[in-house]
């Protein structure tokens, strides 16, 4: 039996949970949208197209921002043929997914979509293929209230009201060399640059993203933030960091221990940003926007041959669905935290992504929507976290992985409520093999009167939901939880996540 000790003082905060880090994204790619969200003629489609069991579910995983409309397929995209009349909007070839874009759904039906499912609208605009003028008309149609040419269109098509977009993100992965309009960190950042102060003279209060690198990996990293700050520090808010995992082979040691890599990621990035903020010396910090992580199966994706003849690109084709297993959810939910973990600095995030695209929600043209494994972690994180991230002492035994070299086989986070004196802790155990014990010091939380525990584990941890399966594996109740004078314990089944709230 694994032994690990966590003590928690209320008093010790990282700071306040910022309700955008739990946000997700939606992107024209695959069937996200398309036989996603939107499917005219389903059972359960409203009058607008939309599926209400998906947005039911959407609900229920409790997302606040999503981003919007990519991801690569941003860089090649005109915003403006997503609006107006239906029949007037153009096909495009998406280049960064080889299919073709029908374009019924575009900015005004998207924001419709997301006041059924109460999220905030994050806007990321092109700077691929496009440039200040096109983001400059954007944010017109999107913010102004009326009187301009651009507004008045919205007004027009049927939208009065200003969708009042306060989060954008200048451009997607530019320092990756599969984006559209790829350019060195000097490039983008003099082109963020203007774009931002562009965009801030129409609205100074807009809260702008600038690209960070698209992985830790990147031979760029750690320059191209250096650089792309230095350029935009004064006129941007946020830098992006985006981090996908999976294992390599059956080392799940290390893919069990992929949070180890967020938390390095997000120092290394934290770092940047405040040497940035020395030399400039102000008083003003960048914050991140965690704008794309998940677990993805990526090598699967690219060992699949691309369809080249573009004459027969198609349109929401399966792509990018992966399943997700239960050892994925365990290492997914350790993902979130580390985001709570760094709910200073990290102020938003997005999982990437939301429908049938590396998903927690799945669903079958003319048939069911589901909830896949990782749904569950991210839910209940949602749902249970309490508004401040504190700080803790952890102490468990370690392990050696490849990847990441000796980490703790215990991770775990507390949240806290200042006004109820509730908190909760979200936990998983990384060893394969053993159960850990995991013992809270509570001392300092007063008198404890309920503590109650949800875990998802499993015997086979490949189990998954499926299409034929879809409640194989749900949260299961851990009665484990023991209440002592001071202390109270849960053990933590091999190959776990766990969350524990006491009151
Ligand atoms: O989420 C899938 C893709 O991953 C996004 O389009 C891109 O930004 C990233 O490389």
């Amino acid at each position: 039996m694994i032994r690990a000790h966590l003590t928690i003082d209320p008093h010790f905060e990282v700071g306040p949970i910022n309700r955008r880090l739990f946000g997700s994204f939606v992107e024209h790619l695959g069937r996200c949208v398309y036989d996603g969200i939107y499917e005219p003629g389903h059972e359960h489609a409203d009058a607008d197209g939309f599926r209400t069991d998906v947005i039911e579910l959407v609900r229920e995983l409790g997302v606040s921002t999503i981003r919007y409309p990519g991801g690569n397929f941003v860089s090649g995209y005109r915003w403006e043929d997503g609006v107006g009349p239906r029949e007037d909007r153009p096909r495009r070839l998406d280049l960064a997914w080889h299919s073709t874009e029908t374009n019924e759904i575009g900015l005004d039906e998207f924001a419709t979509w997301l006041t059924k499912v109460d999220s905030e609208l994050m806007y990321a605009v092109n700077l691929g293929t496009r440039g200040v003028l096109e983001a400059l008309d954007v944010l017109e149609y999107a913010n102004i209230r009326s009187g301009t040419e651009l507004s008045d269109q919205r007004v027009a098509n049927g939208h009065p009201e200003p969708h009042g977009i306060r989060m954008w993100c200048l451009g997607n992965e530019m320092d990756g060399p599969w984006q559209l309009g790829h350019s060195t960190a000097q490039e983008y950042a003099q082109l963020a640059s203007k774009t931002a102060r562009a965009m801030r003279q129409i609205d100074p209060d807009l809260e702008l993203v600038v690209c960070g690198s698209s992985s830790a990996q990147m031979p760029t990293f750690g320059e191209w933030e250096r650089v792309v700050l230095e350029e935009t520090y004064d006129n941007v808010d946020f830098i992006s960091c985006h981090a996908y995992y999976e294992p390599k082979g059956d080392d799940y040691g290390s893919f069990l221990a992929s949070a180890v890599n967020m938390d390095r990621f997000i120092d290394a990035v934290v770092a940047t940003a405040d040497h940035v903020k020395a030399m400039r010396n102000t008083d003003k910090t960048i914050d991140i926007s965690f704008d794309e992580w998940n677990v993805w199966y990526q090598s699967r994706y690219d060992q699949v041959d691309k369809i080249t003849d573009v004459d027969a690109w198609p349109v929401a084709p399966r792509i990018l669905e992966d399943s997700y297993s239960v050892l994925d959810a365990v290492v997914f939910g350790n993902l979130m935290i580390s985001l709570i973990r760094h709910a200073d600095r990290v102020t938003s995030a997005s999982l990437a992504q939301l429908v049938n695209v590396i998903a927690p929600i799945m669903t079958e043209p003319g048939g069911p929507a589901w909830r896949q494994t990782t749904f569950f972690p991210f839910s209940l994180t949602s749902r249970l976290a309490r508004p401040v991230a504190l700080e803790l002492k952890l102490d468990s035994p370690t392990y050696v992985t490849e990847r990441y070299g000796e980490v703790s086989l215990v991770d775990a986070v507390a949240t806290h409520d200042h006004e109820s004196g509730g908190t909760t802790v979200f936990a998983v155990n990384r060893s394969l093999t053993d159960a850990a014990t995991l013992t809270i010091d509570s001392r300092a939380l007063g008198a404890v009167t309920t503590v109650s525990a949800t875990s998802i584990f499993d015997d086979d941890i490949h189990a998954a939901n499926t299409l034929e399966h879809p409640d194989r594996v749900a949260p299961k109740e851990n009665d484990s939880v023991d209440v002592s004078e001071g202390a109270v314990s849960v053990t933590l089944p091999p190959c776990s996540w766990t969350v524990l709230t006491i009151d």
